[in-house]
């Protein structure tokens, strides 16, 4: 049978990890593509020579030529400049909106039939310009976004609990920035629910370090998270690859669901083999759809930007 083949464009932190991740997840042969010479040769030569430790038997290909990348299954898009301390997501747009152009012209002509995952950022705006320039179908366009949020508000928890990471689900909506809306109501350990195992005080602070997770990093380090990120977008990967209808929070198209009126936000999805499958809608409270709203009404507002520049 023959392997699954996944392209990655961007080998800087996040490309590179979300290719060594999926490596060792055995979930294809692997392309990483970059426009700077050498880069993503070297670092998918530097995955390749850990396969006999880590014992994967896909082939990591690095490349700047696209040609290679044809007849790819799934496109992860991580090319685009990240933040620096006293950068906002959304200070990247005008930028990132030509990379992705320019990358999405690529993905049309080498793999008009592939599935795409968006991860640079501002992420909810770079996957309507992805929706916009490749014209591919909705469900077969989605971003990264909720995977990592909601694994940083999980990992919280799983910490401030003391409990195990595997017994926290968590649900997270809205546009990946300060306003996300994470929904402890519908956040469980092991099924309990997390209001009955943390007063409402600590659940507001966690929420509130899970809505500034992304610049806690970048404080820290200088520059942009990469290996959350990175596990996020191969989990969402996984899921379309094994058919795994996985529910996860992803940034997905939403007309009448959630009243968003024909735009891109994050909200928990079915992902399997047709990409984004179904949308869950859930019956949110009044409060939670105020916050919703306030989300929306900001990746509207930044959709309306990518729209001057396209
Ligand atoms: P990075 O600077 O380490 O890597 C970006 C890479 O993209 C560079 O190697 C650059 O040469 C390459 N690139 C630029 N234009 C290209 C083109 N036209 N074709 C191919 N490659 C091109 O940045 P990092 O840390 O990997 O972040 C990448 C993006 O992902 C940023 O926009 C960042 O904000 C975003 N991000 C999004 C997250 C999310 O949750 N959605 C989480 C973390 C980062
Ligand atoms: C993050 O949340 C910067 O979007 C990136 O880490």
């Amino acid at each position: 049978m023959a392997r699954n083949k996944i392209t990655i464009v961007g080998a800087g932190n996040v490309g590179a990890t979300t290719a060594h991740i999926a490596a060792t997840g055995q979930l294809g042969d692997i392309v990483l593509i970059d426009i700077v010479a050498g880069l993503a040769e070297g670092k998918a030569l530097d995955i390749a020579e850990a396969a006999p430790v880590q014992l994967y038997d896909c082939s990591v290909t690095g490349t700047v030529d696209w040609d290679k990348s044809t007849g790819s299954d799934i496109v992860i898009i991580t090319s685009g400049l990240p933040r620096r301390p006293g950068m906002s997501r959304d200070d990247l747009l005008a930028k990132n909106v030509g990379i992705v152009k320019d990358v999405c012209r690529e993905i049309v002509k080498h793999s008009p039939d592939s599935i795409v995952i968006v991860v640079c950022n501002p992420l909810d705006a770079m996957v309507y310009a992805t929706a916009k320039t490749t014209g591919f179908a909705k469900n077969k366009i989605m971003g990264m976004a909720g995977a990592l949020d909601s694994a940083r508000f999980g990992s919280f928890i799983a910490a401030e609990l003391g409990v195990s990471v595997e017994d926290i689900k968590c649900v997270l909506m809205g546009g990946h920035g300060d306003d996300m809306v994470p929904l402890p109501r519908f956040t469980s350990v092991s099924g309990i629910p997390l209001e009955q195992l943390l007063d409402a005080e600590r659940i507001a602070e966690l929420i509130e370090r899970t809505r500034k997770g992304g610049i806690e990093v970048v404080n820290l380090l200088g520059y942009s998270a990469y290996y959350a990120p990175g596990a996020g977008a191969v989990k969402m990967a996984e899921a379309i690859l094994k058919d795994k209808k996985t529910v996860l929070p992803c940034c997905t198209y939403c007309d009448s669901e959630y009243d968003v009126g024909g735009f891109f936000v994050g909200v928990p999805a079915i992902l399997g083999t047709n990409g984004v499958e179904k949308i869950i809608e859930l019956d949110l409270n009044e409060s939670e759809r105020a916050l919703l709203e306030k989300s929306v009404d900001h990746v509207k507002s930044l959709a309306a930007k990518v729209d001057k520049l396209l």
